[in-house]
């Protein structure tokens, strides 16, 4: 048994549970920290591939459930005013315009799934949509007043490529630009169980996933993968990649009140 497996027996026993989210979020990061088992590279890059296929799979069935923009998404736009230049990364059927519908914007959507692309396109046929990876955006450097990523940083895979994901958004946002971002926030039993499924895989070498990696099923059509963010995790790779965090929090709405983690945060000038 290595280090970091003793390290969390140790931690799972004289853990004083507080809450199921803060012991389990207190027993992966012992684990994070102690050990040096994270994802290989070539892993990461077949779960990208995955991602990319699953969203596809279902693009259909997710462009139908996605077709409004949800309450808790709604202030985020308060955020932008007329005339500025918008990305939206993973956009998936292009629906954040629907928050833009009394403001006069220049829009870009980009999806690494050309079926929601194309499922964006039907619904809004006036605006500009591409099939790209947001880990390498073929679109020039210091040129977006706004760049929206909805739901999109936890399906990278491997703490590398996140940060790489966060410096392609600060590099084509203008200085004192905006990111604003949210993640699914997991803390709940479901995702505590997912999480403490993939642990134990781990220990025992069945799992090449990071700690807190989860795949979450779309009904029987795939698994998803996700990484499960704390709050505190997700400032410090936004700062990690050279943005000023200037709001941190959670949204929801109606009985989903802690739904997500959004982060607003600044490209700053030099
Ligand atoms: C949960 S969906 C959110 C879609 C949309 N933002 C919304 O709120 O409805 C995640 C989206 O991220 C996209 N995505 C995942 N990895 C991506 C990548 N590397 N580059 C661009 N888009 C990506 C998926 O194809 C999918 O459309």
């Amino acid at each position: 048994m290595g280090q970091g497996a003793l390290n969390f027996l140790a931690t799972l026993l004289f853990t004083e549970a507080k809450s199921p989210a803060v012991s389990a979020e207190v027993l992966t990061n012992s684990l994070i920290v102690d050990s040096k088992i994270f994802m290989k590279e070539d892993y990461a890059k077949q779960l990208l591939k995955e991602t990319t296929e699953n969203y596809n799979l279902i693009a259909k069935d997710f462009s139908r459930t996605r077709r409004f923009i949800w309450d808790d998404i709604r202030p985020l736009a308060d955020f932008t005013v007329t005339g500025e230049r918008i990305l939206d990364i993973g956009c998936g059927n292009g629906r954040l315009l629907q928050v833009f519908r009394d403001i006069d914007v220049d829009y870009t959507g980009v999806d690494i799934s050309e079926k929601l692309i194309e499922e964006a396109k039907i619904h809004y046929p006036n605006s500009r949509f591409y099939v790209y990876d947001a880990l390498r955006l073929p679109l020039p450097t210091n040129h977006f007043d706004k760049a929206y990523a909805i739901a999109v940083l936890h399906h990278i895979p491997s703490r590398e490529l996140r940060l790489r994901f966060l410096k392609e958004a600060k590099r084509v946002l203008r200085q004192e630009g905006l990111l604003i971002l949210t993640a699914w926030n997991l803390w709940s039993w479901r995702g505590i169980g997912l999480i403490l499924k993939n642990l134990f895989l781990k220990l025992i070498g069945q799992s090449k996933l990071d700690f807190r990696d989860v795949m979450i099923p779309w009904g029987k059509t795939c698994h998803r993968y996700i990484h499960v963010f704390t709050q505190r995790e997700l400032k410090d790779l936004v700062e990690e990649a050279g943005f000023k965090v200037k709001e941190i929090g959670v949204l929801g709405a109606g009985k989903k009140k802690n739904r997500n983690y959004y982060v607003v945060a600044e490209d700053p000038t030099p």
